[in-house]
């Protein structure tokens, strides 16, 4: 189909910074997200972790096929590569209804968005991706889709133009977002249901890789298992990466056979160290360290060290590190945790560290974490 409606899944942004095919990066290339789609889970039962979203959401999809009705709205927000787009499509499947697909970026007129909502059949899924990006328009063009299944029609131009109201058949919008707190409050509301992804555990990690490994066929063994998971960063998307590259290397280096060994040498080669940080997140702690004693100092200061821009070691690097716990954001600058000094081989500073002891724990989420500090 032509038109905003992609043929494929829509690209994240390109975004500053690390090459595309960068291990950790938990953003997907195009040519990944081709790949992705056959490791993609297919049903909830499939859908691994995420405990929290997946139980809630079995239930608003249980009780809208007993009332043979459409369920609510879903919102599901989170970081890249924690299976938004995988449950969006599982919701299609679940409810046994055609999923289109489009994005926010990809609806430049209303009156895209109109054809759209006019062309569902009953009960469709529209999944919207990134619909922080929606343009304002389109966007109060949804409100009175969501709320009553009826889009204004706008017929003609200037003073004369008519708005016609169309009704359209009753729909369920799935969005997505990366940023929900670029959402406004009016489209936030009329999502009936939001489901907030959370990084994963390693244990559901090591369930991903099994299963992935399952479908690509590969060897993999227990200990294996466990070394790429606790390197993958919480992120499905990074383990399944990480598990293409290890098995590239197993085949070439050693027998097919993902083993503990193979895991530890293929990932040193990619440089994903045991915390699943890589080079540039590691000058980055390294400079902190051990160029400016721990910290404080600004971001601009600390990228020039590493030869970076600042939007690079801020965006990519920084979320990273501040939910692993080894670096915070304060109001006077950067500072490397305790942990980081540990993690790099270099001994604690005696007289303590710029930041005292509590703030360092690693926070559950690097979003509350920044805008703690960045008051
Ligand atoms: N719960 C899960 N169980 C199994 N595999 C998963 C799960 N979540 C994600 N994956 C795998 O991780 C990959 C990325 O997931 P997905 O594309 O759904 O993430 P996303 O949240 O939509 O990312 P983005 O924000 O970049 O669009 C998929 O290929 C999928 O196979
Ligand atoms: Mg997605």
């Amino acid at each position: 189909m032509s038109g905003p409606f992609d043929r494929g899944l829509p690209a994240a942004d390109a975004g500053p910074g690390r090459v595309p095919d960068d291990a950790v990066d938990p953003r997907a290339g195009d040519e990944e997200r081709v790949v992705e789609s056959a490791l993609r889970p297919h049903s909830l039962a499939d859908f691994i972790g995420q405990p929290k979203v997946a139980r809630q959401l079995d239930l608003v999809l249980e009780g809208a096929k007993r009332r043979g009705r459409p369920p609510d709205h879903v919102l599901l927000s989170g970081p890249p590569g924690l299976g938004k787009t995988s449950l969006a499509l599982i919701i299609g499947s679940e409810l046994g209804t055609a999923v289109k697909i489009t994005s926010g970026p990809a609806i430049e007129r209303s009156g895209d968005l109109a054809a759209m909502l006019s062309n569902l059949a009953p009960g469709d899924v529209l999944f919207i991706d990134e619909i922080h990006r929606i343009a304002r328009p389109a966007e109060e063009l949804l409100y009175m889709a969501m709320e009553d299944f009826r889009v204004d029609v706008v017929v003609g131009k200037g003073p004369g133009a008519t708005a016609i109201p169309l009704e359209i058949n009753p729909f369920t919008l799935v969005g997505a977002t990366t940023r929900a707190g670029l959402l406004t409050g009016p489209l936030r509301d009329r999502f009936g249901f939001v489901g907030q992804m959370e990084f994963y555990e390693t244990a559901d990690l090591e369930r991903v890789l099994a299963r992935s490994a399952d479908l690509l066929g590969v060897e993999l063994t227990a200990d294996g298992s466990a070394e790429i998971a606790g390197r993958s960063r919480g992120t499905p998307r990074i383990a399944n990466r990480l598990l293409r590259r290890v098995r590239d290397y197993a085949e070439v280096r050693a027998d097919g056979r993902v083993t503990l060994e193979v895991a530890r040498a293929a990932l040193a080669l990619y440089d994903v160290d045991d915390l699943g940080l890589d080079r540039l997140d590691r000058s980055v702690l390294e400079a902190l360290v051990a160029r400016f004693g721990g910290g404080p100092v600004g971001v601009a200061t600390l990228a020039v060290a590493v030869g970076e821009e600042p939007h690079t070691v801020e965006e990519v690097c920084e979320p990273f590190l501040v939910r692993a716990g080894l670096l915070a954001r304060t109001p006077r600058g950067r500072v490397a945790t305790e942990a980081a000094f540990r993690h790099l081989g270099h001994p604690v500073p005696r007289g303590g560290l710029a930041l005292s002891g509590g703030t360092a724990d690693p926070p559950s989420d690097g979003a509350s974490s920044q805008t703690l500090f960045d008051a």
